[in-house]
Parts: C-alpha cells; sequence; structure tokens
C-alpha cells in the first residue's frame, strides 16, 4: 500500500486537476497544526500564484470537491488559502486494519531498490575503541536496518582501520622490546608461531607508549615509518606479527559490538585492499590524473567552484607508503568492482568531511567510481559530556567504549533497582535486562538527535524510565506486551478494528499510519532521529490511551477485541521501531 500521505496527495491532485489546475499542487503533508486537521496541502497558494487568482477561492473550490470523498472527515480553509484535512473515521480505521494486518505493517518496499555498501564502525586495530566508535557503530546499524527493511540489498563493512602508520610502530615497539622474536629475523624461513606473542592488554598498552615514544625521537617515528612501508610491501615476519595484532584485536571487537547488538556482514580493513593498490596507482598514472609533487605522488581534486582550497589527495608518500585516502579509494574500487556497489554510505564523523570530499572526487574523476555509483558522507558530531566537553573520564582521559558500555549497564542496574524492575527474576535475566536497558539508554540518547548534531551524554536524564530516553521506550514496549499476555491468558481475543470511540482512540490510529512515511524519511536524511521522535510519541500516546480505556474488563466484548488489536498493532509498530533503531526489547521486565 502507500503511504497516508502518498494517497492524500493523489485525492488531493486529483481535486485539483478537476478544477482546472497543475496536479503538482496536490501535495500533502502531516500538518503542523493537528489542532486545525491532522493532514495540510499549501498548494492553493502556489496555484494562485501562477494563475494572477485569489488563493482562498482557489482553495475553497478545491475543499469543496475533498469534502465530498469518501477518505476525508472535515476539510477547512485557513489563513490565505492553506487546506487542512481531518480523515473520515471508516477511512483510517480500514487503513490501520489493512497496516495491522500486513506483516510489513504498510510500510512498502522500495520501488528501486539498489546494492547498498554502509561502511560504518570503522574500529582500528591495536587501539581500543572509543566513544568516537561508539556514533558510528549506533547510528550506522540503524542506518543498515532501514535500508535493508525498505527492500535495497545491504552490506554493511566495518572497515578496520589495519594499514596505517599505527601498524608499523606496533611492529617497530615489539622490535625494540623483543628483538629476538622470529618475526624480525629477515634469515627465518617459517612457519611462524600460532600463538600470539601479544594479548589485547600488551597490545593497548604498547600503542600509546611507542606512540608518545615516535613524538619524542625522530629515530623512532624512521624506524616505525619504514616498518610501516615493509609490512605493505609484503614482509613476511611483519605480516605473521601484524596477523597476530588483527586477530587479537577483533576477538575483542567482536565481543564489544555483541554487547551494543551491532552486526557487520563484512569484515574487511584498509589492508585488503592491498594486492589492487599498485594496479590502481598504475591506472591513476596513466590516466594522466597522479603525478610527483616533492617526493609524494598526488592527485588533484579541486573543482573551479570550490569555495575553499581542496588540496590534492595523497597517494603515495616519499617514502613510498600508501595512506589513508589511498586505501579509501581502492576500497571504492573493491566495492564497485566486486559487490557492484550502487550507493556506498559512509557513517563516520563529521571532521573527516574533506577527506571523504577527496577520496570521492577523486573516485568519479578518474572513473574508479561511475558517475551512476553514489557515495556519500553521513556524518556525525561528537558526543558530549555535561561539561560541552567531548565526553572524557573522570580522570579526563578518552573513554573506552567497554567501560562506557559497563557505565551505563551499571546505572541501568541502578535504575531497575529503584524501579522496582525484575527483581523477582534470577540474576542472569536481571543482568540480560540491564544490558538492554543499558544499550537502550545510549542508543536513544545518540540517535534521537541529528547525527550532524554534537549533543551532551546525560547519563542520570537519558537512564530514566521516564521522558524521551531510550528506557522509557522500552518499558512501555514490554509493558504493552505484558497487558496482550495477560488478555491472551484470560482469553480474551482480539478482533477487526471498529471505528475511533475516543480521541484517544483515533490518536493511536493517527500514529500508526504515520509509520511509513516516518520510515522513508529516516532513510532519505539517513536520519534515524524521526524514528526515535516517533517512537516516542507512539509510546505516549499508546500510554494515555491504555490510561483512559480500562481494556481488559471492558465490557463490550466487540469493543475490547477491537482495542486488542489496536494494541497488538501499536506493539507491532514499537517493536519494529526499536528495532530499526538497534534496540533490543525484553520479553519481561
Ligand atoms: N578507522 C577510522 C577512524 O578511526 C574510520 C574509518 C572510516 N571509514 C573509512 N572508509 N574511512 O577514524
Amino acid at each position: 500500500m502507500p503511504s497516508l500521505t502518498e494517497r492524500l496527495t493523489e485525492i488531493t491532485s486529483d481535486a485539483f486537476a478537476e478544477c482546472g489546475y497543475d496536479r503538482r499542487y496536490g501535495a500533502v503533508n502531516v500538518s503542523d497544526r493537528p489542532d486545525l486537521g491532522q493532514f495540510q496541502c499549501n498548494g492553493a497558494l502556489a496555484a494562485a500564484k501562477a494563475h494572477k487568482a485569489n488563493p482562498r477561492q482557489i482553495a475553497q473550490q478545491v475543499a469543496d470537491l475533498l469534502t465530498a470523498n469518501d477518505a476525508l472527515g472535515e476539510v477547512s480553509i485557513a489563513g490565505p488559502g492553506f487546506i487542512n484535512l481531518s480523515l473520515a473515521s471508516a477511512f483510517l480505521t480500514n487503513w490501520v486494519q489493512a497496516a495491522a494486518t500486513d506483516d510489513r505493517l504498510g510500510v512498502d518496499r522500495i520501488s528501486a531498490p539498489q546494492k547498498v555498501v554502509i561502511d560504518y564502525g570503522g574500529p582500528n586495530v591495536a587501539k581500543p575503541m572509543h566513544v568516537g566508535h561508539l556514533r558510528a557503530a549506533i547510528i550506522g546499524e540503524s542506518v543498515k536496518r532501514i535500508a535493508r527493511f525498505l527492500g535495497h540489498d545491504v552490506v554493511g563493512d566495518v572497515h578496520l582501520g589495519d594499514w596505517g602508520l599505527q601498524m608499523g610502530m606496533l611492529i617497530s615497539e615489539m622490535a625494540h622490546r623483543q628483538p629476538d622474536l622470529p618475526y624480525f629475523n629477515p634469515e627465518f624461513t617459517g612457519p611462524y608461531p600460532e600463538k600470539s606473542p601479544v594479548t589485547i592488554g600488551d597490545l593497548e598498552e604498547m600503542y600509546p607508549t611507542a606512540s608518545a615514544r615516535a613524538q619524542e625521537d625522530p629515530s623512532v617515528m624512521d624506524a616505525a615509518r619504514a616498518a610501516t612501508f615493509a609490512l605493505q610491501q609484503g614482509r613476511p615476519g611483519y605480516r605473521a606479527l601484524w596477523q597476530h595484532f588483527h586477530d587479537v584485536s577483533i576477538v575483542e571487537m567482536k565481543a564489544d559490538y555483541a554487547t551494543l547488538n551491532v552486526e557487520f556482514d563484512l569484515w574487511l580493513g584498509e589492508s585488503d585492499t592491498q594486492d589492487r593498490i599498485a594496479r590502481l596507482i598504475d591506472r591513476l598514472r596513466h590516466g594522466g590524473f597522479a603525478y610527483k609533487s616533492e617526493g609524494a605522488l598526488v592527485m588533484d581534486v579541486a573543482e573551479p567552484g570550490d569555495k575553499k582550497e581542496i588540496p590534492p589527495l595523497m597517494l603515495l608518500k616519499s617514502d613510498g607508503a600508501v595512506l589513508y585516502g589511498t586505501t579509501d579509494l581502492a576500497t571504492i574500487d573493491q566495492r564497485v568492482r566486486d559487490l557492484n556497489a550502487e550507493l556506498v554510505v559512509y557513517v563516520v564523523d563529521r571532521r573527516q568531511g574533506d577527506h571523504f570530499r577527496q577520496v570521492f572526487r577523486a573516485a568519479h574523476r578518474s572513473g574508479i567510481a561511475p558517475e551512476s555509483v553514489r557515495l556519500e558522507h553521513a556524518g556525525f558530531g561528537t558526543m558530549n559530556g555535561t561539561d560541552g566537553r567531548p565526553f572524557k573520564t573522570r580522570a579526563g582521559g578518552v573513554m573506552k567504549l567497554k567501560d562506557l558500555m559497563q557505565l551505563v549497564t551499571d546505572k541501568a542496574t541502578e535504575r531497575m533497582a529503584e524501579a522496582e524492575v525484575a527483581k523477582d527474576y534470577d540474576d542472569d535475566e536481571r543482568a540480560a535486562i540491564a544490558r538492554m536497558v543499558g544499550m537502550a539508554t545510549l542508543k536513544y540518547a545518540d540517535l534521537m538527535n541529528h547525527r550532524s548534531r554534537d549533543y551532551v551524554f546525560d547519563l542520570d536524564r537519558f537512564s530514566s524510565f521516564e521522558g524521551r530516553t531510550g528506557p522509557y521506550l522500552l518499558y512501555t514496549a514490554v509493558r504493552a506486551k505484558s497487558i496482550l499476555r495477560k488478555a491472551a491468558a484470560r482469553g480474551l481475543g482480539s478482533g477487526s478494528l471498529l471505528p475511533p470511540a475516543s480521541d484517544m482512540e483515533r490518536s493511536v490510529m493517527l500514529k500508526i499510519v504515520d509509520l511509513s512515511d516516518v520510515v522513508y524519511r529516516a532513510w532519505d536524511g539517513r536520519a534515524p532521529n524521526h524514528l526515535c521522535e516517533f517512537g516516542y510519541s507512539l509510546a505516549t500516546t499508546f500510554n494515555r490511551f491504555y490510561h483512559e480505556h480500562h481494556i481488559l474488563s471492558e465490557r463490550d466484548t466487540a469493543r475490547r477485541a477491537s482495542w486488542l488489536a489496536l494494541s497488538a498493532c501499536c506493539v507491532r509498530v514499537l517493536e519494529l521501531t526499536l528495532d530499526l533503531l538497534g534496540i533490543e526489547v525484553p520479553e519481561r521486565m
């Protein structure tokens, strides 16, 4: 089925056409003044301008036709010629009934599905994940789920940072600490030990030490650069050691992502482009795109209309090592050729905007990505603490993702105890619920603002079971499910929907019919915040409805059955909304 606003646009466009105006004036949107009508059309103003006529008169002509339409209830005109529309109860009821009996809740699959790659996560091997990686994971996961639900063929790729200077730093730090390991002996012919010489704990200690030493001492930095280059050239001992760093890190990352309920289809990284880089560079050279500049190999990406200077993209350093942009370009090549990507969405910190502008231009200009392939940076802002500065530990350091997840889970446990939630369950179940409540806290707080904005993570506020929070939405969904279970246990079935008998009931229905538009809006803007807003508004509406109507004790059986059906539909819509946000809902709490 089309979305409701699409259907209303059709009806209104017909009316404009019948009055002798262009159909395009018939666009209908959800009203920003719901007190005047649930939907509105502003086309009469533009039509009047084009026809040098009186807008109210046109609006009146159109409104007269609309009033006669069965789908519509009250039609009124406001101000200079806005048309306000309300739905006829029978039409609304049928619409909700159709959604309620549809396994997609009335949300159509997208008409032209594409092969979509979502690049998100982006953790770096041997460096602990921190709050910056949190946003990429949370937003990317949601955008991926939305795209998939709409019927795109979607692949989520974690795109590990595993090929840069940090790898060389670690290798030379290891060589400094344990020079006798076979990895550093050029004569050694293998096989290299199967067991990793380092644990994740070692790596997390080594990287900052190595990086600090390199900053202080240029010879250490040179050694790290040389090691990076040798690694990229395929020196066997370095590759073997790199593999250990990689594997040890991935175990850790997978555990963190599992806690977050974030899943990737592909665990590729910068290093996976290694075998196509030489060819890519050749191609750019031969095509006349790449040229030498001060020893380095670069490519121009500036365009005549640029407001600020866009410097050339660096492809190879003077020592021959590849850079972040080189691997990103090669990854586009891989995604276009091997994955047949038609759209690639990069969910990465907004501050990397210039980098992606360079890379995307280089890809399109050189033909690595045909013009038809859309490359898009869906940038996000910073998560700040309540002091308005980037979120830090109490000691002022960067907070590890793991510690943050522990923090919110502990807070959830505390809140649950206060509210006596899950009090009688065994410890395992309570812990599982606390994790879900904790992650809901984190995710909802992150997703509720448009991704491009910075936001303040106020743990006290966002962990509350009341207000615009993840825990509130979870609690509402779980409670609504328990009402349905109770009804089923008493043998009370749901039935077909009756036209709404109260304003509250009507409001619930009107929320449900919004779903389709909201999901599409969220996808179009790569903006899960629309779903957050919708979920909250659905939850409060449902809670009010439930509060005003005594569903289980209602004597009128047809009415009760209708309310139960409406509640069940509401639960499904809320669960779908939460699922698209990547928020897990416990069975009970
Ligand atoms: N590893 C990078 C970082 O930590 C993010 C990678 C984003 N994705 C990409 N294709 N560049 O900043």
